[in-house]
């Protein structure tokens, strides 16, 4: 454990699932089990959280984890990660800031936490979207289907507004009742476009050396903490790599974590990866992995980062979460007993199902059921022609699909279900996100 970090309540114990952590805020988590960011897709065509999301944020709730983070809440409209975002901006109207004090208060039942994670999609807008999105250079994903324009750079006083967004977005946050915010530094979003010089090739104080390409994340945490105070969890989500060559790597990750060593975080969170690599979800990317060395260790294997949290913790003063592939209570259990990480990110294991955090720390189950194997599609699926590349994507998109609707299904009251197959949801998904494009409320 690296000097310096607030962990009272665990101070020379060693920590398991069910140990709780307090962070530098003050706030106490009941224990080590966080549900990480998934995207809902709940919001009316008017951005406006909505009674699915109270559904949804109450049973995880009840669900048994310390803490729950939100799917990114944008921070500007033009600019959404897909239709159904919570949307909060300038615009807000009263029903808004009722919606969100239903969802906040839905989701801290049982004494948990309920964070809101704040993001910006910058140049992975979908065209469904936003024709010309927006990013700090005019470089478009190389992803094949035409589904994301080529973004516009931002000019100097838009990204002064950007930081502007994520303050007043995390004003609200405090006024609905969350007890934190995440910022989204992750994924290829904006503040990660930023960090990656392969995506940010401006030449003014926000590109070039890295202390400028990491000053609109610095920049958006300290407006965000001005906004909310000392006794408000504030956390970051960044990337371990981005895993291509030319972009955000682990040594930048490196420095920009000693960086953020002085902002007074609570939580960082280490994930990994973008559109075109999404090593997040392990899923296979169109390029090559390209990856740095980072010594290897011996444990918990199951959680792909884990061996970036084990080298970024020797340097990292804030609580960190690694977040990807932990499965098992023996995995979990592992990799917090070392102190290497303060809490355990879970995402799809609470799609499958919802108690998962409860049933692991009562020791009903010692780990998350299997469901993805069967959700690959085989080369032949749609026919001799299909590119390769078609297939690969296809495949990632099947798999989000299949736990998007599982969420809806949660949010709909109901239980999830296994055997749903990955075309089907691949069309649902299809079907959905078009049908809510068309009917969003635009700017
Ligand atoms: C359906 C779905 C939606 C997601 N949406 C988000 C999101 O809004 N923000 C985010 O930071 N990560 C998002 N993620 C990534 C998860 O937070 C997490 O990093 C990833 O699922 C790996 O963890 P896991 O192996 O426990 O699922 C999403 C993942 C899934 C499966």
């Amino acid at each position: 454990m690296g000097p310096g970090i607030t962990r009272g309540g665990a101070e020379g114990v060693t920590a398991d699932i069910a140990t709780p952590l307090t962070l530098p805020c003050g706030a106490r988590i009941r224990n080590r089990l966080c549900k990480a960011a998934m995207t809902e897709g709940l919001a009316d065509a008017g951005n406006r959280a909505t009674d699915r999301h109270v559904t949804l944020y109450r049973r995880w709730a009840q669900g048994g984890a310390g803490l729950l983070i939100t799917g990114n809440v944008q921070v500007d409209r033009r600019y959404l990660e897909r239709a159904g975002n919570i949307v909060i901006d300038g615009q807000q109207d009263p029903r808004q800031l009722g919606a969100l004090e239903a969802l906040a208060s839905a989701g801290q039942m049982r004494d948990t936490h309920l964070w809101m994670q704040l993001s910006h999609a910058g140049r992975q807008t979908p065209k469904l979207i936003a024709t010309e999105p927006v990013g700090p250079s005019d470089i478009p994903l190389a992803l094949p289907g035409g589904r994301f324009g080529t973004p516009r750079a931002l000019r100097g006083e838009e990204i002064r507004d950007v930081i502007d967004r994520f303050a007043h977005a995390a004003r609200i946050a405090r006024q609905t009742g969350f007890t934190g915010v995440q910022i989204h530094s992750a994924h290829g979003y904006l503040l990660s476009e930023f960090l990656s010089p392969r995506v940010n090739i401006r030449d003014d104080e926000w590109g070039g050396p890295l202390e400028h390409r990491a000053r609109l994340l610095l920049e958006c945490v300290r407006a965000a903490r001005v906004a909310t105070g000392p006794e408000f969890a504030i956390a970051v989500k960044l990337n371990s790599a981005d895993f291509q060559q030319g972009g955000f790597s682990f040594d930048e990750c490196l420095r920009v974590i000693e960086m953020l060593n002085q902002e007074g975080l609570d939580l960082l969170e280490i994930s990994g990866g973008t559109y075109e690599q999404p090593r997040l979800l392990a899923i296979e990317g169109l390029e090559p992995v390209f990856e740095e060395q980072v010594r290897a260790s011996t444990r918990a294997r199951e959680a792909y980062f884990f061996d970036y949290a084990v080298a970024a913790r020797r340097l990292a003063r804030m609580p960190l979460m690694v977040t990807g592939g932990f499965r098992t209570r023996a995995g979990m259990d592992e990799a917090l007993s070392g102190g290497e990480v303060d809490l355990v990110g879970l995402g799809r294991p609470l799609c499958v199902d919802p108690d998962f955090p409860a049933r692991i720390l009562a020791g009903e189950i010692a780990a998350a059921p299997e469901v993805e194997r069967r959700l690959r599609f085989g080369p032949g699926m749609l026919g001799p022609h299909s590119p390769i590349k078609l297939m690969k994507v296809l495949n990632g998109f099947a798999k989000i699909g299949w736990y998007y609707e599982q969420i809806y299904r949660l949010a709909d009251g109901q239980d999830p279900d296994l055997a749903l197959g990955g075309l089907r949801a691949l069309l649902a998904y299809d079907r959905t996100e078009k049908a809510k494009a068309r009917a969003l409320r635009r700017p």
